[in-house]
């Protein structure tokens, strides 16, 4: 397997330009800050392999839909998370001659990704075709203090002569998605200012109207020291920009700072935006870049002290956990409950930023674990404010009543048109109502049921509800036509998964009913009478609960995965030969339609998310049948199966799977990290260290834990925020500490015995 990137525990670092494989380091060494982010692009000009990138979140296209044959009921659209104003531009010239790393000979090249203090910084010397050289430097973040803000410091240092260095610092806001379907672009002009010094653009989308503001300002130092210019402007359609000169002796540094505020409509009415983004770029500005990178430095710290795992012993797994920590603090940090968490975040436009069901399945666990409970408690609010849009698509679909939610969305309507998908994996409603359970199983926050919960499980049970049908053959509820999330498999009946996990929601629903009746009655009436719940609807959901039809082999004591799964032939992955994985990219879609492999976790998933109510060896029988048969080519599927090996203390396998989803995208496991990186999977990571490795569980409102540690590690250790609750758990060969960082003391139940750990305290218990 190929080396793209160094071994470090806190850094990404690149120490060779590898032009061809340029676009897998450009989405490695992403940044983002929740609100914004970008590719590693470079900031002077490069005529090599790369694929822009800036994003903002939630500034979305309604890109129209393209597919061969229509079907009712498809989106007009998909919706394309928008590649916007490239901001961090700074053009070089060298006596005349740009900068373009592509033409001329790098020597010394490093990129590194700083995961303690969150920057990216690159270094380099070039000889240019007249035989100048010169070093380079460019350090920059997108701040996590002032969202808006992001900065960039560039220097260069002429090594073989004195000459002129000419900076263009611009906003480019001529900008195109790869993946437009029509070759469209989709901003335009509204208004532009270049002034010495400073410059403006303000662009909107050709739809929708979201507009965004960009604004710089610079300054140039000679060997540190504050430079006096005057620059030319820079004007063109869609784009803004300065060019200002230095003259630098020989091993001088000339440098430039490039402050930048990015300001959208959605967050100021679009009049207002240049005045907004012109006040928040002053105050940057005024505070200096010194203390923005000390400010950024510090928040990253704080961020760390809540969300790092320190693994001992495997420098590999250790720089992995922490790339996907950071990626995924990059990508989502709750502020915003209209945000959510795109597939590939802020490093790619594929998947986009649309929120999928990954959220709910992968992401809720480890927000809700690393952070303040408002932040998980975000990503479902979210899904409550698109109630209206999931019953809207129910009635589109056919549906009297009920809610179904879309499989991609960016604004709560479905805009994913592959009809397998758009009308069949409608699993995802299940996996949104397990996330409220989740919440409220972990925080503790039932209050969450009467507030919003309720009324997004009422809808989704309705859904289920006119979903199924009696089968007379059966005499059982049954669900055709679905997808489950396996995808290997379309136009299924009886998907065990989806059958489950609806009558789970059923049964939840009226669990928490119950709660709020019996612990909030007013509200309880409120909300029937609100949602205009009748009884009759409560005793079809008992009936359905009671009588849904569950595909199993008796033989085998499994769970099916679907009607007639066992009518396929029976192969083995390891039978395949290696030449042919993935299939996905060597056998026809038709034939690994026909196939029982599997692409990730469909039964298993099930018994992933239910695995309180099952014991060891219905679990144990149902991961050895269809593990064997997974071919894990979704980056979300490895994560699962390892949580489930290490509860059967299959210890091996377990790690060999983790170790398929914590370095997915720094060895670039699927041939795809170019298109940018798997943000989602990236949380499956973290659940597979801490509910795998760790055996973290909730029951019966405790924290439970029953840890193993991989043969190949020393120790490890990670923190989890347990109701107000910092708990550090360190696991090594012989030992479990548990430090209780917080004033409050806490019961915890590792490997079935309870421990009380005091406020500040910890305990040791030994293991061997
Ligand atoms: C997976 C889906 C997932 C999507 C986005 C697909 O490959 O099969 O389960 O939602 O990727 O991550």
């Amino acid at each position: 397997m190929k080396k793209y990137f160094e071994l470090d525990p806190w850094n990404i670092i690149q120490d060779k330009l590898d032009s061809e494989d340029n676009r897998i380091a450009e989405s490695i060494f992403s940044i983002g800050n929740g609100y914004m982010g970008q590719r590693a692009n470079f900031e002077e000009d490069y005529s090599g392999e790369t694929l822009q990138g800036s994003y903002m979140a939630g500034i979305y296209y309604p890109d129209k839909t393209r597919v061969g044959w229509w079907k009712n009921g498809y989106p007009e659209y998909f919706a394309k998370v928008l590649n916007s104003t490239n901001w961090i531009g700074i053009g070089v010239k060298i006596d005349g001659e740009a900068l373009d790393i592509a033409k001329c000979k790098v020597k010394d090249f490093k990129r590194v990704l700083n995961m303690k203090h969150g920057y990216l910084y690159r270094t380099f010397t070039a000889d240019i075709e007249s035989g100048k050289k010169v070093k380079v430097e460019a350090k920059r973040f997108v701040s996590i203090v002032n969202k808006e803000i992001g900065a960039v410091k560039y220097s260069v240092t002429p090594l073989n002569f004195s000459g002129t260095i000419e900076f263009s610092p611009f906003l480019d806001g001529d900008i195109k998605n790869t993946d437009s379907n029509y070759d469209e672009k989709f901003w335009s002009e509204v208004s532009k200012k270049a002034e010495n010094g400073r410059a403006m653009l303000t662009v909107k989308t050709k739809k929708l109207d979201f507009y965004l503001c960009s604004l710089m300002k610079y300054d140039i130092l000679k060997q540190g020291k504050e430079y006096e210019y005057k620059a030319k402007t820079l004007e063109r359609e869609k784009f803004v920009g300065n060019i200002a000169q230095v003259s630098a002796g020989e091993n001088e540094e000339v440098a430039i700072i490039k402050y930048v505020s990015n300001v959208t409509s959605r967050d100021f009415k679009p009049e207002e935006l240049a005045e907004a983004g012109e006040k928040i770029l002053q105050k940057a500005y005024a505070k200096g870049y010194d203390e923005l990178l000390s400010e950024q430095a510090k928040a990253w710290e704080e961020k760390w002290k809540e969300s790092d795992i320190i693994i001992e012993g495997d420098v590999s797994a250790q720089q992995a956990i922490r790339f996907n920590i950071f990626q995924l603090n990059q990508t989502y940090t709750g502020e915003d409950d209209r945000l959510n968490i795109g597939p590939k975040g802020f490093t790619g436009e594929k998947y986009g930023g649309s929120t999928y069901w990954d959220t709910e399945a992968y992401c809720v666990p480890f927000y809700l674990a690393t952070a303040d409970k408002k932040i998980a408690r975000n990503l479902l609010i979210y899904r409550y404010k698109q109630l209206e849009k999931a019953k809207e698509n129910a009635r589109k679909l056919g549906f009297k009543k009920g809610a179904l939610y879309p499989m991609v969305t960016m604004n709560g309507e479905e805009c994913h048109n592959e009809w397998e998908i758009t009308f069949e994996e409608i699993h995802r409603n299940g996996a949104i109502a397990y996330a409220i359970y989740n919440y409220v199983n972990y925080t503790g926050d039932k209050a969450y049921l009467g507030e919003y919960g309720l009324d997004v499980l009422v809808e989704i049970s309705r859904f289920w509800a006119e979903r199924v049908n009696y089968s007379e053959q059966k005499h059982k509820y049954v669900i055709l036509g679905v997808t489950g999330p396996n995808e290997y498999e379309n136009n299924v009946s009886n998907n065990w998964y989806t059958n489950r996990i609806a009558a789970w929601t059923l049964e939840y629903t009226i669990e928490a009913l119950g709660y709020v009746k019996d612990n909030e009655a007013s509200r309880y009436d409120e909300i029937i009478k609100k949602l205009n719940l009748e009884e009759t609807e409560m005793v079809k959901w008992k009936d359905i609960i009671e009588n849904m039809y569950y595909p199993v082999n008796e033989e085998l004591k499994i769970f099916l995965q679907q009607d007639g799964y066992m009518d396929k032939e029976q192969i083995l992955v390891k039978d395949l030969d290696p030449k042919e994985l993935p299939i996905n990219q060597h056998w026809s879609w038709d034939r690994i339609l026909r196939s029982c492999f599997i692409k990730q976790a469909d039964v298993l998933q099930g018994l992933y998310f239910l695995q309180h109510l099952y014991d060891k060896d219905t679990i144990r029988r149902n991961f050895e049948f269809y593990e064997p048969r997974t071919v894990h080519e979704s980056s979300l599927s490895p994560c699962i199966h390892s949580i489930l090996a290490a509860k059967l203390n299959k210890e091996d396998k377990a790690y060999e799977l983790y170790l398929r989803t914590a370095r997915l995208d720094l060895d670039n496991y699927n041939n795809d990290t170019e298109d940018g990186c798997h943000i989602t999977s990236m949380a499956g990571t973290w659940m597979s260290v801490v509910e795998g490795f760790g055996g973290l569980k909730v029951k019966n409102d405790m924290l439970t834990l029953e840890p193993f540690i991989p043969g190949k590690w020393d120790s490890f250790s990670f923190k989890v925020m347990f109701r107000d609750t910092l708990i550090k758990v360190s696991v090594s060969k012989d030992t479990i500490k548990i430090n209780n960082e917080s004033e409050k003391d806490i019961k915890v139940l590792v490997r079935n015995t309870p421990y009380v750990i005091n406020a500040l305290k910890s305990i040791i218990i030994y293991t061997e």
